[in-house]
């Protein structure tokens, strides 16, 4: 049913803003940024395929076996749940945040992640989490596939040398990894993600491309917010509610 009254143009919907890029490029830290300037909801997909990836390492199903990780998907529930800085991930409706951040996780999420049916099944929900509108959604894909209607797309990169330093440095005190080794992971992502059949990392037609190597994470939080407010000023949508 429509309820616009006749002559009238329909509410349109709160905005949706899409974040893409490789690894360590700053995403989650612009996004979590724009969500909280422009009261958004922050949602960060690469949680989803981790905690995929995260089942299948526990009952040990090959991460190269299609058919299997299709059939594990069938059997399994992952929510994303907005927190007040970071989301939950449950997974079969355990809180797996804490989980899934390890050097084996972060591997096996960019494997799970090259599977179309894994893809199509992750783009399903991500789709139904951003129904709405008022959300800055993070992702790989999330400009080209999972909202190509995005009203801002913003694809963030930098050298593979800056983003390694950076991943590097949030390891805490006592680093699982020499800062060499995480550049050298970094890159064998990229390489996957960029290149798989199915929905490779590449910048949408319409997204403004953001480079940050030269600057500082602050430099590019307000790059992006200038980014979001311009195309919000040229929409005249609503925010968020
Ligand atoms: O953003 P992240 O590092 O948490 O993502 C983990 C892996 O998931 C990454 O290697 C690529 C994959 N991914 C994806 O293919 N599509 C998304 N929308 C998000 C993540």
């Amino acid at each position: 049913m429509n309820s616009t009254a006749p002559g009238l143009a329909a509410p349109r919907k709160k905005i949706i803003v899409a974040i893409d890029g490789p690894a360590g490029a700053g995403k989650s830290t612009i996004a979590r940024h724009l969500a909280r300037h422009f009261g958004l909801l922050n949602l960060e997909t690469g949680a989803m395929y981790r905690a995929f990836a995260l089942k299948a390492l526990r009952g040990s199903v090959p991460l190269d076996d299609p058919g299997a990780l299709e059939e594990l998907s069938a059997d399994t529930s992952i929510r994303l749940e907005v927190g007040e800085v970071d989301n939950r991930v449950l997974l079969d409706g355990e809180d797996v945040t804490g989980l899934i951040r390890n050097p084996m996780v972060t591997d096996g999420a960019s494997r799970v992640s090259v599977v179309p049916a894994i893809r199509s099944w992750m783009v399903r929900l991500q789709q139904q989490l951003g129904s709405d509108g008022g959300v800055v959604m993070e992702g790989r894909d999330i400009g080209t596939v999972v909202f190509p209607h995005a009203d801002a797309k913003i694809f963030l990169d930098a050298s593979p040398e800056v983003r390694g330093m950076r991943r590097f440095d949030q390891l805490g005190p006592e680093p699982p990894q020499q800062p060499e080794e995480v550049i050298r992971d970094l890159r064998a992502r990229d390489q996957r993600d960029r290149n798989r059949a199915d929905s490779p990392l590449r910048p949408a037609d319409d997204a403004v491309l953001l480079d940050s190597t030269h600057m500082t994470l602050d430099e590019a939080v307000k790059a992006a917010e200038a980014i979001v407010e311009e195309k919000v000023a040229l929409l005249g949508t609503p925010v968020a509610s």
